[in-house]
């Protein structure tokens, strides 16, 4: 039997991303095949679809760190055919055919049941985006964090990872400090909770000095390089800063004084090899206490076929929010 999928092959060097047919016999030998309703893109799958070796070693490759589906076949003990269900991360998408096809087929450890009160698409609508901003905050509230603890910041915050935290941030009661690069987005970041919009060029500077003004008492950092070794240095007495992403560079250029004269904690976040039963707390809290009832407002939803230019936006750092794929059935 044969399904739908995007394929990235690599032809003279170069990586081309094309739909195309494969066989459901050629999936990986793992014990659940499942029928993938809606999946989601995320900046890892650019890079995988986009030949990056460090994310995906063999080519061709169908990317998709993300998928929710229906269990079309298991021989695993732990769910059922029928059953809805959610996957990001660990392998998936990597070196194991993802989410950018009709069919996945995945060990049963790194399935989440979807909780009652979500649907498949809105679960898509999160994605791994979702999940990693839901991880950031867990750890940032576990250290103690709390509204009245004074203002929040997030990075990168119209991409995918930065949206969610505003939104997760504003739901908890936070006041929160939006960090970008498009100012011509401010209006609609105000209308999603932000208290106030910083261009993100003022921190985009070699660091100014080790110890710069208290603002902020925490914040989620989807960007890395210059920008985060400038909040760092920006916190407050305890503050806690969640970090996970890296479109502004890889190096820290920071100071021990932060961590030492202010107490700071930076917590770095990995979800796609999160455990799985946190996996499952995340989108437990999605569906019930951190439940946005907005979540599918902002959301581009396309077809597999508009997928190869979603890409290619992601990789010029311009897209604005999520993009769910659906598929027709
Ligand atoms: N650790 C994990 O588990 C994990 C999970 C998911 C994602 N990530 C990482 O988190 C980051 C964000 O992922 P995403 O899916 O949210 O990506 P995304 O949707 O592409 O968003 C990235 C955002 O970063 C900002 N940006 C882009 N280029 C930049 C640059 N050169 N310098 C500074 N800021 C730049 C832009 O926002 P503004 O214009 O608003 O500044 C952009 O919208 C990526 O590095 C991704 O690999 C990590």
């Amino acid at each position: 039997m044969e399904y739908k999928a995007l394929i990235t092959s690599e032809e003279n060097k170069n990586f081309v991303n094309s739909i195309g047919t494969k066989k459901i016999s050629d999936l990986p030998d793992n014990d659940t095949l499942i029928k993938v309703k809606y999946s989601s893109l995320n900046f890892k799958d650019a890079l995988s679809a986009s030949g990056n070796k460090g994310v995906t070693r063999n080519y061709p490759h169908t990317p998709g760190i993300d998928a929710a589906g229906i269990i079309e076949k298991t021989s695993g003990s732990k769910f059922k055919s029928g059953d809805e269900v959610i996957v990001t991360g660990y392998d998936m998408g990597m070196n194991t055919n993802g989410g950018f096809g009709e069919y996945i087929k995945v060990p049963q450890e790194w399935i989440v049941k979807k909780p009652e009160n979500i649907t498949l698409s809105e679960s898509m609508a999160f994605g791994t985006a979702g999940l990693t901003a839901g991880l950031c905050l867990r750890k940032l509230l576990a250290h103690g964090l709390k509204p009245d603890d004074g203002d929040v910041f997030v990075s990168g915050v119209t991409g995918g990872v930065g949206i969610i935290s505003l939104m997760l941030f504003k739901k908890l009661g936070f006041s929160i400090s939006a960090i970008t690069g498009k100012l011509d987005q401010e209006e609609f970041l105000k209308s999603l909770g932000a208290n106030q919009v910083i261009d993100r060029n003022t921190l985009d500077l070699d660091l100014i000095s080790p110890l710069q003004k208290p603002i902020y008492s925490g914040g989620i950092d989807a960007v890395g390089g210059k920008i985060l070794s400038n909040l760092i240095c920006s916190t407050s007495q305890r503050a806690a800063i969640a970090c996970c992403g890296m479109v502004g560079g890889l190096s820290l250029d920071t100071s021990i004084f932060p961590f030492i004269l202010r107490g700071l904690s930076l917590f770095g976040i990995d979800s796609a090899e999160s455990l799985i039963d946190v996996k499952e707390e995340i989108w437990s809290n999605f569906s019930s206490n951190w439940k946005l009832e907005n979540i599918d407002e902002n959301i581009k939803d396309i077809s597999l076929n508009e997928l190869p230019s979603e890409i290619d936006k992601i990789l010029r750092g311009e897209q604005i929010g999520r993009v769910r794929i659906a598929y027709d059935w």
